[in-house]
């Protein structure tokens, strides 16, 4: 039987199925089934060795979204998130779309920025046109820093001088452009800028001030789209979806918040995966805002057939090699779940849940709202927070939720009823 991520019933599923589904699914060995099994994400002892202070582990839930066809291959996305509600919208989104088949996405190759600044000269434009003059000899110098990238076949790939007027008066900025293959780029990066800063030094006749990788990646997009049918999703709904994207085109207000649904499906795939997800915000913030006025991640248009085409583009500065994606068990498997074998195709499938959970949460707030299904998942949560196991969750929530009333004390009362009963 040709594999599928359309796993049927997947939610209902003991954690145990799950895992043995995940697992056949992905090819994973037994001791990354035991992992997620173990639900132990890293141990102490790694984790003091990972930051500072450390005084115990962090935990979140790690799911798989299911239902995607990416390029036309069919994928579980690992997804590591506290919000309820978001895996599940994700897997719905990617069902709606199986069968127009799915999302198709692209990756530019992995070139980063990185920015030296030039302090302490008068005439920054006359500074940033000698340092382009000077590009062959900068690339030159730089090129032994950029030694260990390069045996990954990755490397210098540009370079270009800019001047800025600034409240502290006039600078350059000297940018590099490198291909950091599959990792995110900020320790190959950064190392190469201190490198390359004494030539620059020399050769602007300026003060070398930061040295840094920009997370603005311009240079290394990830785009996807998708078709939804509106025989499937209904002609209303491909109307709302449509409105409510024009609704954050025009009011940043809206848009924050539009753009953080993207972001939510976003984030829960760089966390799981070991991501810095902070990079990849500050990249897609800085780029919703590119044009000077911040605006939608996603676009949306009706075709000619009433169908709803759905777009996304960012900056995705993701990893499958270095930091946590390595040191982090969970991490690995999350990466082994996901069948990516790049950190292009790791890009292509996380802006893929980007466009899929802003369809979903758009859907859902231009038709019957977020409430219904929030609230459900919710209550379960209140539930935990009452102090419910096991059974007990779904038993307390299911009545809070019958009877309309989600709160810790209406849990507590529940459950000692039925405690007291047994
Ligand atoms: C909640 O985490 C995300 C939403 O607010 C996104 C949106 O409003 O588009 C539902």
């Amino acid at each position: 039987m040709a594999k599928t991520s359309a796993i049927s019933g997947f939610y209902k599923l003991a954690r145990e199925t799950r895992i043995d589904e995940v697992k056949s699914f992905s090819g994973l060995t037994e001791a990354q089934a035991k992992i997620l099994l173990a639900a132990n994400p890293l141990l102490a002892a790694t984790a003091e060795k990972t930051s500072e202070n450390v005084i115990s582990v962090h935990g979140l839930p790690f799911s798989v979204a299911t239902n995607f066809i990416i390029n036309g291959c069919e994928s579980l996305v690992p997804m590591s998130i506290e919000e309820p509600s978001v895996v599940a919208a994700a897997s719905n989104a990617a069902k709606l779309c199986r069968d127009t088949g799915g999302f198709s996405a692209n990756a530019d190759p992995p070139v980063m920025i990185g920015q030296i600044q030039i302090i302490g000269i008068k005439d920054a434009k006359a500074v940033a046109k000698k340092l382009n003059g000077a590009k062959d000899e900068i690339l030159k110098f730089s090129e032994p820093f950029a030694a260990n990238i390069a045996a990954y076949g990755g490397g210098l790939r540009g370079f270009s001088a800019k001047a800025l007027d600034t409240k502290r008066g006039e600078m350059a900025v000297a940018e590099f452009h490198i291909d950091v293959r599959d990792s995110m780029g900020a320790n190959t990066v950064n190392t190469i800028l201190e490198g390359a800063a004494p030539k620059i030094a020399e050769i602007s006749g300026g003060k070398v001030c930061l040295r840094i990788i920009s997370n603005l990646a311009v240079l290394r997009l990830a785009r996807a789209t998708a078709i939804w049918k509106a025989e499937i999703i209904g002609a209303d709904a491909v109307e709302g979806i449509l409105d409510a994207w024009a609704f954050a085109e025009a009011d940043i207000y809206r848009c924050a918040t539009h753009n953080k649904g993207i972001m939510n499906g976003i984030d829960a795939v760089a966390v799981a995966t070991g991501n810095d997800w902070r990079a990849v915000e500050a990249g897609a913030h800085a780029y919703a805002a590119i044009s000077g006025r911040y605006s939608s991640l996603t676009r949306y248009r009706k075709l000619p057939n009433g169908d709803l085409q759905g777009e996304i583009e960012l900056p995705m500065a993701v990893a499958i090699v270095g930091g946590a994606t390595r040191s982090l068990p969970s991490a690995q498997v999350a990466l082994s779940i996901s069948g990516v074998k790049s950190a292009g195709e790791l890009a292509c499938m996380i802006a893929s849940v980007g466009l899929a959970q802003n369809f979903a949460a758009l859907k859902a707030l231009s038709t019957e709202g977020i409430q219904r299904g929030h609230m459900e998942l919710h209550a379960k949560n209140i539930a935990i927070a009452a102090g419910a196991e096991g059974a007990e969750i779904d038993a307390v929530a299911t009545q809070m939720a019958s009877e309309k009333s989600i709160s810790t004390k209406r849990a507590g009362e529940i459950l000692a009823a039925a405690r007291k009963k047994k």
